[in-house]
């Protein structure tokens, strides 16, 4: 016997980057790239995800961890965005389906503290 439950919700991460030439990075861009066109072929019927699922991907620009921080020591934090807001949001989508739509690449930018997501 068995049992399929449908449902569940997939994120990954790409970035902010990727959506335009990253010539500095290249492999860096590549992959991210690639990352964006696994959500959106995920996010598609025959992909192999379960029914009733749904996958969005986050494009940060940077986030504020501790090893970015130490790594940038003199950057400027108020447009890095905060891990306990990022995580906020993305566990309130989880439960939300109306909060962005299945294969939404959503954009994360901080900007003098303040973050905001958009598609
Ligand atoms: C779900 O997301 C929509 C769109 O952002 C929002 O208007 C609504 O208030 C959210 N619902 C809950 C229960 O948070
Ligand atoms: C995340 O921060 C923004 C302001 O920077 C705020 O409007 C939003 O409500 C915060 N989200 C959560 C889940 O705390």
């Amino acid at each position: 016997m068995s049992i399929f439950l449908g449902g569940g919700f997939l994120l990954l991460t790409g970035a902010c980057a990727a959506t335009d030439g990253t010539p500095g990075m290249i492999g860096y861009g590549l992959a991210k790239a690639a990352v964006h066109q696994l959500i959106k072929s995920l996010s598609m019927k025959g992909s192999g995800m379960p029914e009733n699922s749904r996958v969005l991907g986050i494009l940060p620009i940077t986030l504020d961890t501790p090893a970015n921080r130490n790594s940038m020591p003199n950057a400027d934090f108020s447009t890095w965005t905060p891990l306990d807001n990022l995580s906020k949001e993305v566990f309130s989508w989880s439960t939300n389906s109306s909060a962005f739509p299945n294969g939404a690449l959503v954009k994360v930018t901080t900007t003098g503290g303040k973050t905001e997501y958009s598609q």
